[in-house]
């Protein structure tokens, strides 16, 4: 009877000491936690074009000002403009590496934010980075990525509205002729969504692609039909980089402007990247809000 009652206490104080072992243990865990800290990654395709870099720059002064406090680190997704510009000394980090240093800095939480207009394929390799992160052990617990300009419907409706008031004016026989990059990816047909919202407000407002449809192939007869004599031509891009200035105003025979003038419609090249408009780069930073949100932050 005694021996049983004893041995009954002993197993009850063993407990409670393992109990006790057991929370301290879950202390001296919560001793080691890593604190939160917050960032946000912008990923830009980036530019060898020194003059185009003010509208990547802008954006992430804009981004600064709009969260005070939080770190704002830059990314360049293109590996051939990386390389390209590395040869003048210019160092830039591809959205892996600068994911890497924040990881290295301790950053716990980050938002990434896709400065491209399109969700194609430097979105969707942002997209996978970014989960491929948030996946490693020790690594950036929680990584959100934000959308690019033209995503779901709502964020096409929004941008053809955004972006209207601030193209030039045009009068009859005048029109915009807005050149996006274009691509083989699927989500290449978001520019002829963005094609039917902007005729929705203003008939004279064409989209055009270097690499996908619509191509300028599509956009002349269009122009033509119209009786248009006098085309603006603005870069749908976050920078007007190569592209813009050699394709869309460049002199070769093929550019744009050149092809314009055979057919009779006298070019007015406008060389300002979306980025540098307020009004677009107001929805980049709502795209970054949302996924800021994302973050729980
Ligand atoms: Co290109």
């Amino acid at each position: 009877m005694r021996s049983s009652a004893l041995r009954a206490l002993s197993r009850a104080i063993c407990l409670t000491i393992l109990s006790l072992a057991l929370a301290q243990t879950a202390l001296a865990g919560e001793g080691h936690k890593r604190p939160d800290k917050s960032g946000i990654l912008l990923v830009a395709f980036g530019t060898s074009v020194p003059e185009a870099v003010q509208a990547i720059d802008s954006l992430k002064a804009k981004t600064e000002a709009a969260f005070p406090g939080v770190p704002v680190r830059l990314a360049y997704s293109s590996k051939i403009i990386r390389d390209k510009i590395a040869g003048e000394g210019i160092v830039k980090r591809s959205p892996a590496q600068a994911l890497a240093d924040m990881a290295a800095e301790g950053f716990t939480h980050v938002a990434v934010q896709s400065l491209h207009s399109i969700p194609g394929r430097e979105y969707t390799d942002i997209k996978a980075t970014a989960e491929a992160f948030q996946a490693m052990p020790k690594g950036i617990s929680h990584v959100s990525v934000g959308r690019p300009l033209l995503f779901a419907p709502e964020d096409i409706e929004k941008t053809a509205q955004a972006l209207l008031p601030g193209l030039p004016a045009h009068k009859k026989g005048e029109a915009v002729v807005l050149m996006g990059h274009g691509t083989e990816h699927p989500a290449n047909a978001a520019y002829s969504a963005l094609q039917l919202a902007l005729w929705k407000h203003d008939q004279n407002v064409f989209v055009g692609t270097v690499e996908g449809i619509p191509s300028l192939d599509d956009v002349l007869p269009a122009l033509k039909r119209k009786g248009v004599r006098t085309a603006y031509l603005v870069p749908l891009m976050s920078v007007a980089g190569d592209h813009a200035h050699n394709d869309m105003a460049g002199e070769e025979k093929d550019s744009w402007a050149s092809r314009l003038t055979a057919a009779g419609i006298t070019p007015k090249p406008v060389l300002v990247g979306m980025g540098s408009r307020p009004e677009m780069a107001a929805l980049w930073l709502d795209h970054l809000k949302d996924a800021w949100k994302e973050l729980g932050r």
